[in-house]
């Protein structure tokens, strides 16, 4: 049987194995430097910053990020490359951080997809809590749609279309990753507005006969009551 093996673990194994190390950043960067900069937002959280292929072309885009991960081995990485921003990386999850406090802008770059519809549920919403009045919410998420690949089984489908598989081969084997469907997101974002409407994001993988991996990507203000902008 598989069982589920902490994500934390995994991802440590990941980034001594080289993950992201070389790799550029995701296009969406340039939409959140965008949309920060129309907004007037200089500083940040985000979630699962990993060993910082995203984070350091935000931070040198003129945001202060606190950069957070459950991986020891990320965020040693990410100290190593950039002992500038050393002291503004926390290793833990949302829970970690001081009750209350929020930022006017809360990045999370494929982080709410770990674990089942349940625990990425409450990720998502535990992250909400973390944007101040007005603030942004950038996200970018494992979509249904995507060709599942490697060897996975599924572990539970719910009526909107989003669906959590099990791994049952490489890296992330015995590990719960969710796939949202845009009917999923609508309902978690419903009191939100949208500033970057949720859009799809197609990867082809690099090897052959292994399809297509989707992300959603959308940004969303937090509403301020009374105050119905966009
Ligand atoms: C797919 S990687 C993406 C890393 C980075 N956002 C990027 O795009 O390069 C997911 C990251 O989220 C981290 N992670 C997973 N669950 C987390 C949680 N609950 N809180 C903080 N980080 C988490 C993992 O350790 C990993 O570094």
């Amino acid at each position: 049987m598989n069982v589920p093996r902490s994500a934390a673990h995994v991802w440590d194994e990941e980034y001594r194995r080289g993950r992201y190390r070389d790799e550029p950043p995701v296009a969406f960067v340039a939409d959140i430097l965008a949309a920060a900069a129309r907004t007037g937002a200089t500083n940040g959280l985000y979630v699962g910053c990993g060993n910082g292929r995203n984070l350091m072309p935000l931070v040198d885009g003129g945001l202060d990020l606190l950069g957070l991960d459950i991986s020891a081995e990320a965020v040693r990485q990410l100290a190593d490359r950039r002992p500038d921003r050393a002291g503004r990386l926390r290793q833990g999850d949302l829970d970690s951080l001081p009750a209350g406090e929020t930022w006017p802008l809360v990045i999370a770059i494929q982080v709410f997809q770990h674990g089942n519809r349940e625990q990425a549920h409450r990720q998502v919403r535990a992250a909400q809590r973390r944007v101040a009045p007005d603030g942004l919410i950038c996200v970018r998420v494992n979509a249904v749609g995507t060709d599942v690949w490697p060897a996975h089984e599924v572990v539970e489908r719910a009526p909107d279309g989003g669906f959590t598989v099990r791994y049952t081969a490489g890296p992330k084997r015995g590990l719960d990753i969710h796939f949202f469907s845009h009917a999923e997101l609508d309902q978690l974002f419903a009191e939100w507005a949208p500033v970057l409407p949720l859009r799809p994001h197609r990867t082809e993988r690099d090897t052959p006969g292994t399809g297509q991996w989707t992300q959603w990507e959308a940004i969303w203000r937090r509403r301020v009551s009374g105050n119905r902008r966009e």
